[in-house]
């Protein structure tokens, strides 16, 4: 963002953007929004947005659009092949990453389903990542591949002032490749600005390092650049040898170090798809088949036209400074605004949200009945806050049954793009406050309905005792008659 200073001497951040177009939120009574928690099996999934006042689930396809990216969507070409609505989005992105193959897919886990199908030629491949993502790793291990987290240790620990937490670390790296055989292991993917631990970014000298070590050995780089936008702005404001580098600059520089970039264009270019970038036609070539296969024909991939204009706009606003500082800037006061009220919650502030420690936000309860998941369904009936599990439960269970315990524990309050005003982020701020101060009221979660796959997405829970009741109860106690 620009850098406005407040006469009050106020460290507020400032949208530069205004609203034209508003959606209607309900905000349900306290004791409605139990019965809604309960209809949805206590998670967060299930709730319908029609009962959800603020939607902090993800940023996923939920960002603002700017009147470009609207106007745009009006001279899409609509033809199956060889639409000129895909040649403006290749352009933009050979700009972007000088790469010169573009791939569409319908959305970032198909980018990953066909690079897991197509690098892990047989089971027991090894794909080094510094964090996983769920579906990355689904589709990873689907096809019989193994994936190894070599973050820097400091990126899981909850709080500390390291500037980029996601940064590989690189002993632990060539570590890997000594000990399974550079010949054993399928790609290195590096994850820009971290998912599941709390949006933390990774430094242009990290991924410089990183690849530089796995081109040594001849392993194939690819990036998820789905979270690149918050990465570049913290590389920007964080990296001091970048910071007189355009954000273009830093992208490219970034992009020069990979094979392979994809992403979901949900999270970058404030849109709905994805797509998939290389470098070298013959790696492309060996992907390709899969594309008209699975999700449409090689211009437009299983995506509307539209959305594909949308996307090359967006992917152009990307690569401005004050569109890129808006989430973070935000999702700092937030972080700072709960920690004076002695919330704990992952630090330095990163990407996409406000992440909450649930450990340490509800020390009764143990792992094994889901604080973060029960963190979720207390914010929600606390204040009609929709923040998604990052934890234990997001986790899929071993073969034989055991539950792996997460790294993290974590409530992620997503703040999508240009989405919410700053007394809308405030109102999230009182909400989980209140709720910190209530925190002995909360208990755990139990199964009710497992499934095996991505049991987070749709699985059903109960839970352990009727704390909700006693929340709600206590919620009419303080607030009264107030939503
Ligand atoms: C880092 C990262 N990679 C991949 C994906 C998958 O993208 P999509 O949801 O478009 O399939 C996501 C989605 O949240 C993500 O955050």
């Amino acid at each position: 963002m620009s850098k406005v200073t407040f006469f009050s001497g106020e460290q507020t951040p400032l949208e530069m953007h205004k609203v034209r177009i508003v959606q209607k939120l309900n905000l349900r009574p306290v004791r409605e929004r139990v019965s809604a928690m309960t209809e949805a099996g206590f998670n967060t999934f299930l709730l319908r947005n029609e009962d959800v006042f603020l939607d902090m689930l993800t940023d996923s396809g939920t960002n603002a659009m700017s009147d470009k990216q609207q106007a745009a969507m009006m001279v899409a070409d609509d033809s199956y092949a060889g639409s000129a609505t895909f040649y403006r989005l290749e352009a933009r992105l050979r700009e972007m990453f000088g790469m010169d193959v573009y791939f569409p897919v319908h959305q970032g886990r198909a980018a990953e389903s066909i690079l897991a199908q197509t690098l892990i030629t047989r089971p027991g491949m090894v794909v080094p990542m510094n964090y996983h993502f769920t579906t990355a790793k689904a589709h990873i291990t689907r096809v019989g591949g193994v994936v190894e987290e070599l973050v820097r240790p400091e990126g899981l620990e909850v709080t500390s002032d390291l500037p980029f937490k996601g940064d590989m670390d690189i002993d632990a790296l060539r570590a890997c490749i000594e000990k399974h055989g550079a010949e054993n292991i399928a790609f290195l993917r590096i994850e820009a600005g971290t998912n599941l631990i709390g949006g933390q970014p990774v430094s242009l000298k990290n991924f410089k390092e990183a690849c530089g070590l796995a081109h040594e050995y001849g392993i194939l780089t690819v990036m998820d650049a789905s979270l690149l936008q918050d990465n570049l702005y913290f590389i920007k404001m964080r990296e001091e040898a970048c910071k007189d580098m355009s954000i273009r600059e830093i992208t490219l520089e970034i992009a020069n170090q990979f094979d392979c970039i994809y992403f979901s264009s949900r999270k970058l270019g404030f849109a709905r798809g994805g797509g998939m970038c290389f470098r070298d036609g013959a790696l492309a070539e060996t992907m390709k088949a899969q594309v008209p296969l699975f999700e449409g024909f090689l211009t437009y991939g299983g995506m509307s036209v539209r959305e594909m204009e949308a996307m090359a706009v967006g992917l152009d606003e990307s690569m401005a400074f004050d569109v890129i500082s808006q989430a973070p800037q935000f999702i700092a006061y937030m972080c700072a605004e709960l920690q004076k009220n002695g919330v704990p919650v992952v630090t330095p502030p990163g990407g996409l949200g406000c992440h909450l420690n649930a450990r340490e936000f509800l020390p009764h309860l143990d792992d094994h009945v889901y604080p973060a998941g029960a963190l979720a369904a207390a914010a929600f009936i606390a204040g009609g806050v929709r923040g998604m599990e990052r934890g234990t439960l997001s986790e899929q269970r071993e073969p034989d049954g055991t539950e792996p315990i997460a790294q993290m524990e974590l409530l992620r309050l997503a703040l999508p793009r240009r989405v919410f005003t700053l007394s809308q982020v405030r109102y999230a701020i009182d909400r989980v406050t209140w709720l910190y101060q209530n925190r002995h009221l909360v208990g755990g979660l139990r199964w009710i309905e497992e499934p095996e796959v991505l049991r987070f997405f749709f699985g059903r829970l109960a839970p352990i005792g009727d704390w909700p009741d006693k929340l709600a109860e206590q919620f009419e106690k303080d607030f009264g008659d107030s939503l």
